[in-house]
This record gives structure tokens, sequence and C-alpha cells, in this order.
């Protein structure tokens, strides 16, 4: 009989036994897999894990909080929240190809990843421990889709801590290997890992950088920010966030278009709404969702957000269109 309390107690002593007092480390993006692979780890080892957070600053309303708030307190894990908001948006000055965007995220997660890895190592060191492990949120399909094989080689490539330097040389703890997704929701529920973090839909690890067509600004990430929010509390209120896999909000950052707000003409910009339904996003349809919503979402946009006039629908499936923008 599956039940999540069993895989719990099952991991728990795995972990302890594979772990023994050595220490630990976490990188933590704020979606299900990585926090509750956390959460299964500090249920296990308690304060020898160490949870790293790196806020690159390009995440949606309320989530960077969601990880040093709410997940810390309903877990108690010790965690370390890198502040490389700055430096992101240093990088990505200028930028406006969607590839070298996301390689630029891509380099600058790494080093910043890599430099708070080689201060909890320093910090542990000073107390005699050593950091010898590196827990991944690998879920069951993952391993299947790299072939079943053991190790680092199986990181995803788009995976945010993939390629560590060799001089930092880490074991994986994979607590979550036999598991599918929804398994995976069950364990956070039972570990009290809060609902936000795990009935979140996808969300690239690039975020919102590659929903900002054109370059990336601290302005247009508050522009996007404010008009995702509303988007997304008005899908919560309509009910319709199981039915949708997930609804990319895209700022067209270089488009403008003439309208009328309040008391005049506006030169604004628009944004896309992107609602897909899938069952694995490798393909997707986009969804025929009810009209009151989307003028619902529109009207609050267009209104709560004065740097937007224009709110636009995307009815291509994947494949023609991926469902992220770039
Ligand atoms: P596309 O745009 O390729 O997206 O149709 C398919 C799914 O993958 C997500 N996505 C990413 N996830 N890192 C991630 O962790 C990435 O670089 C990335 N790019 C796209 C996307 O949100 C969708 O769920």
């Amino acid at each position: 009989d599956w039940n999540p309390g069993n895989v719990i107690a099952e991991q728990v002593e795995r972990i302890r036994a594979q772990v023994g007092d050595a220490r630990v480390i976490c990188g933590l993006s704020g979606g299900v897999d990585s926090s509750v692979a956390a959460a299964l780890v500090q249920r296990a080892v308690g304060d020898q894990l160490t949870c790293v957070f790196v806020d690159h600053g390009l995440l949606r309303d309320g989530e960077a909080e969601q990880v040093e708030q709410d997940f810390v307190a309903s877990t108690g894990v010790r965690l370390k929240v890198v502040d490389a908001r700055a430096r992101f948006l240093t990088a990505l000055a200028g930028h406006t190809d969607p590839e070298t965007k996301r390689k630029i995220i891509g380099r600058e997660f790494i080093r910043v990843f890599e430099d708070a890895a080689r201060e909890v190592v320093a910090e542990a060191g000073d107390h005699g421990q050593e950091v010898k492990f590196l827990v991944q949120g690998t879920l069951y399909p993952d391993v299947v889709e790299s072939g079943g094989g053991e190790g680092a080689a199986n990181i995803k490539s788009h995976h945010n801590v993939g390629g560590l330097p060799d001089d930092l040389q880490f074991e994986l703890v994979e607590p979550l290997r036999t598991l599918f997704k929804d398994e995976v929701r069950a364990v956070g529920l039972e570990l009290g890992v809060p609902e936000a973090i795990v009935w979140r839909q996808p969300f690239p690890g690039p975020g919102l950088g590659i929903r900002i067509i054109g370059e990336v600004t601290a302005e247009r990430l508050d522009v996007l920010r404010a008009a995702d929010a509303i988007a997304r509390e008005e899908l919560t209120r309509a009910g319709l966030d199981r039915e949708i896999w997930q609804c990319p909000v895209v700022l067209l950052a270089d488009v403008r278009s003439v309208g009328v707000q309040g008391d005049g003409r506006t030169y604004g910009h628009p944004v896309v709404l992107r609602p897909v339904s899938s069952e694995d996003a490798m393909t997707a349809d986009w969804t025929r969702m009810p009209y009151d919503v989307l003028a619902t979402i529109s009207t609050r946009i267009t209104n709560e957000v004065p740097e937007v006039n224009r709110v636009v629908l995307d009815v291509t499936s994947k494949p023609p269109g991926t469902i992220e923008w770039e």
C-alpha cells in the first residue's frame, strides 16, 4: 500500500545510512522537487543540511518570500540566501537574444551557487565536518529519461545545479528517485511543505528573464511581475489551476501600441497570456479558457499596471509554438 508516511520513514532511514554525520548541501529553486527533497533530507539529518537559495531576481511575485519565509518556517531548514539580483541584471544588460540570455542566466547561476557552496564548505570545515553530499530533486521520470545511469551525468542539462566544478566533489543524495510527481506532492504535503510550493505549476529555471521579450531591466521585471500576479490570482480564483498546465505571461517590452487609459492617450506595451494544457510539456494545446476570466484578467491588468495597455491571447499549440516565448 503506497502512502507518503511510509515513503518518508523509508527515505529517512536511507538518507541517514548514506550521509552518516557528514554535511549536506541543497540548492533550492522554489520549485516542488528541490523543496520536497530538501524537506525530506532535513527530516532525516536536521541541521547537517544547509540549503542555498540564489535570488536571481527573475522569480514571480511572492516566490522568493515563499522560500525565504514560508519554507523555512514550515521545515526549520538552515538556509543561506544569496541576493544576486543586481549581479544578474548587470550580466543581462544590453542582451536581447534568447539563447544568449539563457546562457548568461545559467552561467551566473552556477557561479553564484559555486561561491555559496564554497562558503558552506568552508564554514562546515571550521566545525571539523566535511560537506560531502549534494541533494538533487531527481524524479523517477528523470531517471528513466536519462537511461537510469548513476551519478552526476544524470543531471539534466537544464537543471539549475548542473556542472559543479571539479574541486567541489559531491556525492548525490536523491531521495525522490523512485517517485512520480503526484507522489512527490503527497510526500511534500505530509512533510508540511507549503501548498503554494507543493502545487506550483512548472516554471522555467531562467524565470521571467525569458518572458521579457527584449532586454531585461529592473523596471520591466516589475511590470511583468505585476501583470503576472494578477493573471495568477484570477486563474486561481476561477479554479483553473489544475486544468491549466501553466500560463506564462509574456511582456513584449520592445513593442508599443496606442491606447486610451484614464484621461488620455497612452503608448504602452502588450502582455501575452499563454495558457496551455499539457500532459508532459512535450506537446501542448492552448487552453480554451472561459472568456469572462480572460476579460477580468485583461481589465485588471490594464487598470492596475499603467505601463500595459493591451492584453493579447496566444492561440498557438506546441508544436509549432513552444510554451515559453524564448
Ligand atoms: P518549451 O518552451 O520548451 O517549455 O515548450 C517546455 C517546458 O519546460 C519549461 N522550460 C524550462 N524549465 N529550465 C527549466 O527548468 C529551462 O530553461 C526551461 N525552458 C523551458 C517550460 O516552462 C515548460 O514547462
